[in-house]
């Protein structure tokens, strides 16, 4: 590619596949990561978009349905699938999986209380509800299972973070989450680090035609701690992230399980390991950053990076951490709730990242970070110019981020306005709002946002504008695209 005027080449990837046991790492470098900024208008006004249009997710109105009915805080959200990232329905009802919280909280409290709920809705239905049409079913695992895992019980709170839902033969389930302990003082610090581990439940789903209910759940798998090696943990960083795990199976390995989860490069918090290959640059680019330079700057405190662990057993309880498949050293600090989606024979490694998450020097809006490659594990192309971002909620990069809860002035009102984007079949990505509006004027969210579409085609991912309504589709629509096949066992 040609370099944008001012701006490095990025960093060039072969998008070529390695064993999924192999140590190779993808980079998603500063060099490709300055290519956000390459592509942001610099004369962009203020309250104006200053990305592409084609990378930018269409603006969510502020006069949102709520999908609970005012009944709990909704964020990260999944269905039921596969393995292959197909969605089922069962027994002719949707069902998705979506952190909850009391809608007394306030919504940013809302992360120390987060327990796993889930909603229904009939299949194949023309005409829905504004709101999506769901039902709330309460919470999926009893009181107190997921807190019974932890040996040190003197947590002040304990949560339940993202995951997936796999489903088996009959009726059985696994979801795939993070059980999380905190052990906080009253001012808010740590008394010892947080403790986030990935656990595994087995339930059973029942239907008939007046909605669906779960069972089981009681049993929790503690499955993977950060390890330190490969997955910083605790006690080298107390603001460490290791969640989020999404498992699937690879055509190209037959009989295996795989898993993707959010990790952060393992070195202890403030050790300059950033390198020039982080760095990306060409030879004789004249745009080029020294990793001392970036690192004098502080951006080694940012870190992230997609794991990857293999199951040594049938029923998904026993893993082996794998090195990790993309870092971000001294890019970004968290690539969460990462997916493998597979299309016309290429993986694309999804993940959402934030603004505020972006090491010094480095910018690009709240959305979903897009890599391309031959295989699980590959020298992982970032899509769209190089560049990684693959939709962008609407920002403008010429001003402050503000915060979600004190959203900048002169922001675009759609900045953070949805996260935790997850990609559907036929590239439709839900998302949860999570603000709409400038400082004067602005709402919480809480409920899914309208679904929309993506054009994936090879290292090029672009919004579809003619889906729904100028590219919105329907609130918090999460279809299923193929009815699960039901056995005796249900
Ligand atoms: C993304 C996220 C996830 C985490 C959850 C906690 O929105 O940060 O990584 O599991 O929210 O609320």
């Amino acid at each position: 590619p040609v370099p944008v005027p001012g701006f490095p080449a990025p960093t060039a990837h072969s998008q070529q596949a390695y064993d999924p046991t192999d140590d190779f790492t993808a980079k998603w470098t500063r060099a490709d990561a300055r290519q956000i900024a390459a592509m942001s208008d610099p004369t962009a006004p203020s309250r104006e978009n200053s990305l592409p249009e084609e990378y930018t997710m269409p603006t969510v109105p502020k006069d949102f349905p709520d999908m609970s009915n005012d009944q709990v805080w909704v964020w990260d959200s999944w269905t039921l699938t596969d393995g292959t990232s197909n969605q089922p329905s069962f027994k002719g009802w949707e069902v998705v999986f979506s952190l909850v919280a009391d809608r007394s909280l306030g919504f940013d409290d809302r992360h120390t209380y987060a327990r796993l709920g889930y909603f229904y809705r009939k299949a194949n239905v023309a005409e829905r509800p504004a709101n999506g049409g769901w039902t709330y079913g309460g919470h999926v695992f009893p009181d107190g299972a997921s807190g019974a895992i932890f040996e040190d019980q003197s947590f002040s709170h304990q949560t339940e973070w993202s995951g997936s839902t796999r489903i088996f033969d009959g009726n059985k389930l696994r979801i795939f989450y993070t059980a999380v302990a905190f052990y906080r003082n009253e001012d808010g610090s740590n008394r010892k680090p947080y403790d986030p581990r990935i656990v595994q439940s087995e339930g059973r789903i029942f239907a008939d035609e007046n909605g669906v209910w779960m069972t089981g759940f009681r049993d929790q798998h503690d499955m993977l701690q950060a390890d330190g090696t490969y997955y910083q943990n605790g006690a080298q960083n107390e603001f460490f992230n290791f969640r989020d795990p999404f498992t699937f199976e690879d055509p190209a390995h037959p009989g295996k399980t795989y898993m993707v989860f959010e990790g952060n490069t393992a070195a202890p918090r403030g050790e300059r390991v950033c390198t020039a290959a982080d760095m990306g640059y060409r030879a004789g680019d004249p745009y080029t950053e020294t990793a001392d330079e970036v690192m004098d700057r502080g951006a080694h405190y940012q870190l992230a990076n997609v794991g990857l662990a293999v199951a040594d057993n049938a029923a998904l309880t026993e893993w082996t951490f794998l090195p990790p498949i993309l870092s971000a050293n001294c890019v970004n600090d968290q690539t969460e709730r990462p997916q493998i989606y597979m299309k016309d024979g290429k993986y694309y490694l999804f993940t959402i990242s934030h603004r505020g998450t972006y090491a010094a020097g480095i910018d690009g809006p709240e959305g979903v970070y897009g890599f391309v490659g031959d295989g699980i594990r590959s020298d992982f192309q970032p899509v769209n110019r190089g560049s990684g971002l693959a939709l962008g909620s609407p920002s403008n990069l010429n001003f402050a981020a503000g915060k979600p809860f004190a959203p900048d002035y002169n922001q675009h009102p759609g900045q953070f306005q949805a996260y935790s984007h997850y990609v559907m079949p036929g590239g439709l990505v839900q998302s949860f709002i999570d603000t709409i509006g400038t400082s004067d004027d602005f709402v919480r969210g809480g409920t899914l946002a309208p679904t929309v579409k993506l054009d994936i085609d090879g290292s090029d991912v672009t919004v579809d504008r003619s889906y729904g309504h100028d590219g919105l589709g329907q609130w918090a629509d999460i279809p299923s695209n193929y009815s699960h096949p039901i056995s005796s066992a249900s």
